[in-house]
């Protein structure tokens, strides 16, 4: 049982995996398990804001993921224009914003194009925000961030504002929660390594094209058994000290 005062996530962060497993057990083109996949992502953005979750970072496509073979890869990124320029609109009437976070330099023009007009439509959006990672890596983002503050040792409040600036993440979102990972791996593979310092994390076997709002809301309830303690005493947790 969560405890009384239990706090639903701010920020959770999900790494999609799976996919190409839920294809192959199906004797389908692993394409097929992206396609269904999507699926699982719109269920997932209904679901999140009904858990009080304000931020929900999804991990689409890593900067290692275009080391997969060009078709595949060009299907994901024709995929995630589709699912832009679908959802917009909708996104748009239920107060979900939408923001991709990553390089924007190596995409498809089209993509890129999408990413802006997504963006833009959906600006006013104060119910989710809805973040896709798309060209991303961590360590790079961690890397261009350190760039541009090389003149001045910064706070950890300076340096997450350059982190977010480096990945076109707009505001600085508030620190990871709680990361979920699908498919039975438990690892974070290059995702957000400087905002989860302190997430919980929490692993299913369940494939992302069969995740719904019930896995998630089970990711939920098991965060909020979590005692957060960020290194203070049991029942003493102080807010984390700035940096020196
Ligand atoms: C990992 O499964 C999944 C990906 C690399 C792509 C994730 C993309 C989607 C869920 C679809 C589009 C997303 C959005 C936000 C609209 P895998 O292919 O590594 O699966 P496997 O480990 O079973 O091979």
């Amino acid at each position: 049982m969560p405890g009384p005062d239990a706090e639903p996530p701010r920020h959770v962060a999900i790494i999609m995996d799976g996919n190409g497993r839920w294809a192959e057990r199906r004797g389908l083109p692993r394409a097929a398990g992206h396609v269904a996949g999507v699926e699982a992502v719109r269920r997932v953005v209904r679901a999140a804001p009904t858990h009080g979750i304000g931020t929900l970072t999804l991990y689409a496509f890593s900067s290692d993921n275009w080391r997969r073979p060009e078709p595949e890869v060009r299907m994901l990124m024709s995929l995630l224009r589709a699912y832009l320029r679908d959802e917009c609109a909708a996104c748009a009437r239920s107060g979900v914003r939408l923001r991709v976070i990553g390089r924007r330099d190596r995409l498809p023009v089209a993509l890129a194009e999408a990413i802006e007009q997504a963006e833009t439509a959906t600006a006013g959006g104060d119910c989710l925000e809805l973040r896709v990672a798309i060209d991303y890596s961590a360590r790079d983002a961690i890397l261009r961030a350190a760039t541009l503050l090389r003149d001045t040792p910064p706070t950890r409040e300076q340096f997450g504002a350059a982190l977010a600036a480096s990945t076109h993440a707009g505001a600085c979102a508030p620190d990871v929660d709680l990361v979920v990972r699908t498919a039975g791996e438990q690892r974070l593979s290059d995702f957000l390594l400087w905002e989860s310092a302190y997430a919980e994390l929490w692993f299913t076997r369940t494939l992302w094209p069969d995740f719904g709002a019930a896995h998630l809301a089970a990711a939920v309830r098991a965060f909020e058994r979590r005692e957060r303690r960020y290194g203070a005493l049991p029942g003493g947790t102080q807010p984390l000290a700035e940096s020196a």
